[in-house]
This record gives structure tokens, sequence and C-alpha cells, in this order.
């Protein structure tokens, strides 16, 4: 059985934090791999080499030829482009404003979906993959995946929290406003639209407290990776 947890859903609602907080409370081996960082990584790397609208053929080509990996560093994998860990840089509004655009490009899911894919199996342990498809396409088989959700006003006010900044009604609404046209560009994309696994526990984790939505999940994996 390939030891993968998926777990899927809609931006901001908490995936990565979750994915890594798992991982550590499993230990054992387990890591955590956010898909979300090598899309995030292909745009930063296009955005400074290439001219947009950025055709598939190129970014994926300048991915290999850079080249942009994943590489496990702890219990993490993160994103380097020509060597260097690009974590912190893929954070940038640039970024965020032009990857689902990149991320709706076949050839660019197929390059994202088998490097995560040879990440994973390089991996002699367990991994929580995070992202939008991860149940759905890139680990159909996975014995265990979670969909997480929160109303976009609770995703905003979580946004804004992290990033230090003031919690105004005018600031939730636009930014649960953002929240929502990704939600949409990523629900209604053709290719590996942002839906469920037929299969998948969904968890609204609105007003749920974080240690409880990890430990909800923590004795979810239990349950499906027996030891
Ligand atoms: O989770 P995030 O915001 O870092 O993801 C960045 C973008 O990548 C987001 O617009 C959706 C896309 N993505 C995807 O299409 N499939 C994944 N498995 C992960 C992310």
């Amino acid at each position: 059985v390939r030891r993968v947890i998926a777990l899927d859903g809609p931006a901001a609602s908490g995936k990565s934090s979750t994915g890594l907080a798992v991982a550590r409370a499993l230990g054992g081996g387990w890591a955590h791999l956010d898909s979300g960082s090598v899309y995030r990584a292909l745009t930063l790397a296009a955005l400074d080499r290439l001219d947009t609208p950025f055709g598939g053929e190129r970014v994926v080509a300048l991915a290999d030829e850079l080249p942009v990996r994943l590489v496990l560093l702890g219990d993490q994998f993160v994103p380097e482009v020509a060597g260097v860990n690009v974590s912190e840089a893929i954070q940038s509004a640039p970024v965020t404003a032009h990857v689902s655009a990149l991320a709706a490009i076949p050839v660019v899911r197929q390059w994202v979906t088998r490097h995560v894919r040879d990440a994973v199996a390089g991996h002699a342990h367990g991994v929580v993959v995070d992202g939008r498809d991860i149940g759905t396409v890139v680990f159909p088989d996975a014995p265990l995946k979670v969909f997480l959700t929160a109303t976009p006003d609770e995703r905003a006010r979580r946004r804004i929290t992290q990033r230090g900044e003031a919690l105004t009604d005018d600031h939730v609404e636009r930014e649960s406003q953002a929240l929502s046209a990704r939600d949409h560009a990523d629900s209604t994309r053709p290719v590996s639209p942002l839906i469920p696994a037929r299969d998948a526990e969904t968890l609204d984790t609105t007003g749920l407290p974080f240690d409880a939505q990890v430990a909800r999940i923590v004795a979810l994996a239990r349950a499906a990776f027996p030891r």
C-alpha cells in the first residue's frame, strides 16, 4: 500500500500548515510535500525569464533546464530553482497573481504530477501531499484522502492574521472576494478542477481549532496506516 495522505482543498484552507503538523505528529519518517509550491516555483522561474503569456512547452523546458526540483529538507520537501531554496520567494504577490493561469496548462500539470510522484516514490516513508488534485489525479489510490474546507470569510481572516495585518471588515471582504475568485478559477478549469475525490473525507474547519483539525486527520491516519 502506498503510504500517502492526499490533502486537498481550496486556497487558504490551511492545507500546508495542517499537512506539516500531521506529518510531524505521525513521526516515523513521515514528510510533507506542498504541491502548490511546485506550481509556484515554476511561476517564479517563468516570471523571471519568460514573456507573458507563458507557453506551457517553454515553461517545462525552462523547468528542466534550470532545473526546478523538489528537495527533502528535514521532514519537508522544498522547491528549488537552480539550486536555490525558493520557499519564501514563491509567496510573493506576483507569483500568487500568475500561478492559477500557469496551473491551468495541461503540460505544466503533467510535469508537476510527474515530479511529485517521483519525489514520493524516492522517499522510504510516508508523505502527506497537499494540493488541489492529489486525491483525484496524482494519487487516486491513496489510502487516506482528506478534503479541507472553510468558508471564504474564515479563510480570508486566517490569511490576513497570518500576514500580521489588521482584521477590518473591509479588508476581510476584499480578501474573501479574491479567494472566491481563485476558488472559481481552480474549480472550473477544464483540466484537474478542484473537486473532492469520491472517497475523500471532507473536513469543514470553520470554527475548528487548528489542533483539533490536526488530531482528527492523525486519527484517520492511524486507522488507515496501522503499524
Ligand atoms: O495552494 P497554493 O495557493 O500554494 O497553490 C497555488 C496554485 O497552484 C493554486 O492557484 C492552484 C494551483 N495548484 C493546483 O492547481 N494543483 C495542485 N495540486 C496544487 C496547486
